[in-house]
């Protein structure tokens, strides 16, 4: 595996590789789980390269979020990267990435960005989008492949790429789980062991409105999100950030029985102390999608 620490030493490393080669992506802020992993197995099945970065991007965390003690282990890391075949890690650091302190041009997306993490952390995806979009004229990948545990952070970057005629393939990756359903995040590590046997609250009630939706025909999206609040009501040290029901990608609101909705998202963000944690589910009418 080759490790860049500078864009200069990965565009040289990409000028030598043959142009018929095909670049397959996955960045990442680092402390990588099975979740990371599995995007690169899939990465390398459909890539000739496969390029994994790790960059603690600060321009998408709040003044009073966890950007300094996000949790960072290069050593373990790179050791992963290494057994899962990754050929090229790009770990660029703050100075290189934002020279001058910051940037002076963001990409905004409208619309996509406006509700569910877009309305509890003002600037965040913007912050995802810029340095997404670098990233990708950076690495010049083929495919950038992304988890839908950040459904999203998805359609965040699925709407960039169109809009501004990116020539890579977003390819969005199942959620990898823990054995009892959480959902696996570098934020896991936060929690206490009380708050990590809680935090099973978020998938469990997402199976159960699956569940309530199949016996009860037309059920409304506000129905739904009544029963995700509830079940995060009753698990004590949880408080609820959001509980919505909304179409995907688009991420409007549903009006009517949630089955005429077509594809549609349930997504969570639930605290548990200062950790947040985010889950969802995608529905297809009356099938589940993932
Ligand atoms: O999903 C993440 O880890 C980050 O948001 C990403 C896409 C690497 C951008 O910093």
């Amino acid at each position: 595996m080759r490790i860049f620490r500078t864009i200069d030493e990965y565009k040289r490393f990409l000028a030598e590789l043959p142009a018929s080669r095909t670049v397959g992506f996955v960045p990442t802020m680092g402390y990588l789980h099975a979740g990371h992993l599995s995007l690169v197995e899939r990465a390398k099945r459909e890539n000739d390269v496969v390029v994994m970065s790790v960059f603690v991007n600060p321009l998408q965390f709040g003044p009073n979020e966890d950007f300094e003690r996000y949790p960072r282990d290069e050593a373990r890391d790179l050791a992963l990267m290494e057994s899962a075949g990754v050929d090229a890690a790009f770990l660029p650091g703050v100075r290189d990435m934002y020279p001058n302190g910051a940037v002076k041009t963001t990409v905004r997306v409208a619309g996509v960005t406006e509700r569910l993490c877009g309305a509890s952390r003002p600037g965040h995806f913007d912050g995802v989008a810029t340095v997404v979009s670098k990233l990708f004229h950076i690495v010049e990948p083929t495919r950038a492949y992304f988890g839908l545990k950040d459904a999203q952070q998805v359609a965040v970057i699925e709407t960039m790429v169109a809009d501004l005629n990116m020539n890579v393939t977003v390819v969005p990756c199942p959620t990898l789980r823990e054995p009892d359903g959480l959902a696996m995040s570098s934020r896991n590590v936060y929690l206490t062991p009380e708050q990590r046997e809680r935090a099973t609250v978020l998938y469990a009630s997402l199976q159960a409105i699956d569940g309530w939706r199949r016996a009860n025909p037309d059920v409304t999206a506000a129905e739904l999100e009544a029963k995700l609040a509830e079940a995060i009501r009753r698990t004590p040290g949880a408080e609820l950030d959001y509980a919505q029901v909304m179409t995907y990608p688009a991420l409007e609101p549903i009006e009517g029985p949630v089955r005429r909705a077509g594809r549609f998202i349930a997504a969570l963000a639930v605290k548990f102390g200062g950790t947040r944690l985010i889950d969802n589910r995608l529905f297809e009418g009356e099938d589940t999608a993932t």
